[in-house]
């Protein structure tokens, strides 16, 4: 990422800031497995106790829009892409986070993180 952005002036990262403000962001279609997108809201707005997993909410609001700009606007986002960050902060191979990501990932199983990844792809936008 650091080598396509080193060419672009403040100008241009202004610019694409811009472009990409104006446009509409579309949510996802969910997969029809209610219980696992029960499994997701749950833990998106509750956390889980047993586990020590704090509520995405807590960071990334209710609506999921994010509170710019530490923490990013979850709503809508593909959860196939969302699914990937995670198990990338799980790893350590994404680390922009401070490892904050990373905490609330190794408490999480396989399935919650499948399932929160489905649940952030249908939550509507509220932009
Ligand atoms: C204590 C605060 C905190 C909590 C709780 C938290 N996050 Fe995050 N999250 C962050 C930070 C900080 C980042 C990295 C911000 C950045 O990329 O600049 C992040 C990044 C992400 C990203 C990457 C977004 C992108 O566009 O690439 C995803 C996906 C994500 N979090 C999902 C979750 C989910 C799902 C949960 C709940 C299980 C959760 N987060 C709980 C702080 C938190």
């Amino acid at each position: 990422m650091a080598s396509m952005v080193a060419a672009l002036t403040q100008e241009d990262m202004e610019n694409l800031g811009a472009f990409y403000d104006a446009q509409d962001a579309a949510s996802g279609a969910v997969s029809g497995n209610k219980e696992l997108l029960e499994i997701g809201k749950i833990l998106y707005h509750g956390g889980n106790i047993e586990n020590g997993v704090p509520a995405c909410a807590s960071c990334h609001g209710p609506t999921g829009s994010g509170v710019p700009p530490h923490y990013p606007m979850l709503a809508g986002q593909h959860a196939e892409y969302t699914l990937v960050q995670l198990n990338l902060f799980n790893t350590g191979d994404r680390s922009n986070d401070d490892g904050v990501m990373k905490k609330v990932l190794t408490r999480m199983s396989g399935e919650q993180k499948r399932a929160v990844s489905e649940y952030i792809q249908g939550m509507p936008l509220t932009k």
